[in-house]
């Protein structure tokens, strides 16, 4: 934070209060309230946190108005370009690229830890077996502090590194034992000569019954997703993880928390929604409907997987993966996908329309990463789970930052209390 000779002057009933002002490397700059209170005895009001900032941080940039997206300074397209998800894992956990000796060492470090706790498989048996992925998701990861105490104590920086790690290897493989879960396959191992994505790929596709190659493509096209969604700011996710680990609770319960909020249609969700909303839409001469519907103010009814909170121009990974999306489709030769068809007329129709134009809504990540998900064959019920597993990093890197932090203090919003006043107990035979 650096200090500016800026104050902004808030007056409330003819008495003015200096309030201090700072500046990031970028951005806009942030008014000081936290003595605010103390000093005039007033809160400030912001549902939706549309402009608060909650925390410093160093990790991730977004220019909303640019469509801008930088870890850690590096734009969002370089890496999917030249980086890999484990290199960007890196820089989002520790600041900088590595060089060629510390990504081999980080690998290592990730690929030694994928396994999970044999017991675990007894803990995934006690779910239903038609459980949705994200319900074993979020049961499983919390219950991981049970199984590895020992990198629970969050006061101790080697256990916080060894618990970051811990779930990063391991979330792809809880992932796809969730998934194999739920259609009633055996369990596959993690292989730890595959690379992170081919991995996730071969433990969610391959049965004991037949061999399965992993396409180069579609490694590469699953790493993209990865990449794109390892970070993102203080999202509702993220805030979760920041909010549950204030009170010190343990890294694996604080992830459970960041994946049960992902889980909503708003947020992760929103590519399972998009993909099913296009499976409803089902034919292009229905867009028109659903256009009309998701302008019509007395409908709840929305686009999923267009708009954003923060971006208002365009989404720069939804550009990104709009590629991947051509090359696994030309791939798997699904050219005439219906589902396809409907997804890129739509895209056109709301890109051209002028309330989606105006209100400055685009097509997102999720547009784009559920068509891909599809043509790779997974159920829609994997979509949010893959977010998670992507964002692991993201809220792991958040949550470190957090605990070094030296101001960091436990949240504690306020409110605009509108309820009754104090009133006085009534027994209930006098209630009428
Ligand atoms: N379809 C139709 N109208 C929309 C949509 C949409 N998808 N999104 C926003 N609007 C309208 C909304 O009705 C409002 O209109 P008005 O000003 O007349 O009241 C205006 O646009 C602004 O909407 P908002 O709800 O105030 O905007 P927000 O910033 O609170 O919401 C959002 C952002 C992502 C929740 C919202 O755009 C949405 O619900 N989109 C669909 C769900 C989706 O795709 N979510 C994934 C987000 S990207 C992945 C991630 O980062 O989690």
């Amino acid at each position: 934070m650096t200090d500016s000779t800026k104050t902004a002057t808030l007056t409330i009933d003819g008495q003015s209060f200096e309030l201090p002002m700072y500046s990031g490397t970028t951005g806009p700059d942030v008014i000081d309230i936290r003595k605010l209170y103390a000093q005039a005895g007033v809160f400030t009001y912001d549902p939706g946190y549309t402009s608060t900032a909650s925390c410093e941080s160093t990790i991730t940039f977004i220019d909303g108005e640019k469509g801008e997206l930088l870890h850690r300074g590096y734009p969002i397209d370089q890496l999917a370009e030249k980086s890999h998800y484990l290199e960007v894992c890196y820089l989002l956990l520790y600041g900088e690229l590595p060089t060629a000796a510390e990504v081999e060492d980080f690998e290592n470090r990730v690929t030694r830890h994928t396994m999970v706790h044999e017991q675990m498989h007894n803990f995934f048996r006690g779910f239903r077996r038609d459980a949705h992925p994200m319900a074993t998701l979020v049961g499983v990861v919390g219950a991981m502090s049970a199984f590895y105490a020992d990198s629970a104590d969050v006061n101790d920086e080697w256990q916080r590194e060894v618990a970051s790690i811990r779930m990063i290897a391991k979330l792809p493989t809880i992932a796809a034992m969730a998934y194999k879960y739920s259609i009633g396959q055996p369990f596959v191992y993690p292989r730890n000569d595959l690379d992170y994505a081919s991995n996730f790929l071969h433990m969610c596709f391959a049965v004991p019954a037949e061999d399965y190659n992993v396409d180069p493509i579609l490694s590469r096209a699953m790493d993209r997703i990865f990449t794109l969604h390892a970070d993102h700011e203080q999202n509702a996710s993220t805030s979760t993880v920041r909010l549950a680990s204030s009170s010190a609770a343990n890294p694996f319960a604080c992830i459970a928390a960041g994946i049960a909020c992902l889980w909503g249609p708003a947020h992760g969700g929103a590519n399972q929604a998009c993909l099913e909303m296009l499976k409803e839409i089902g034919t292009k001469d229905r867009i028109p409907e659903y256009i009309a519907r998701a302008k019509d103010k007395n409908d709840p009814f929305r686009l999923m997987g267009f708009g954003h909170r923060v971006y208002k121009n365009t989404d720069p990974r939804a550009k990104v993966l709009k590629q991947s999306a051509d090359e696994v489709l030309e791939l798997l030769g699904v050219e005439n996908n219906p589902i396809l068809e409907v997804a890129k007329e739509l895209e056109q129709v709301a890109l051209n329309d002028p309330y989606f134009v105006e209100k400055k809504l685009f097509p997102n990540v999720d547009f784009y990463s559920g068509i891909i998900l599809e043509a790779m064959g997974f159920p829609t019920s994997m979509f949010t789970p893959i977010f998670a597993v992507s964002r692991t990093v993201g809220w792991i890197s958040q949550w470190k930052e957090q605990f070094e932090d030296p101001q960091q203090k436990i949240g504690r919003p306020r409110q605009l209390y509108l309820g009754e006043t104090e009133r006085n107990y009534v027994d209930v035979e006098k209630r009428g």
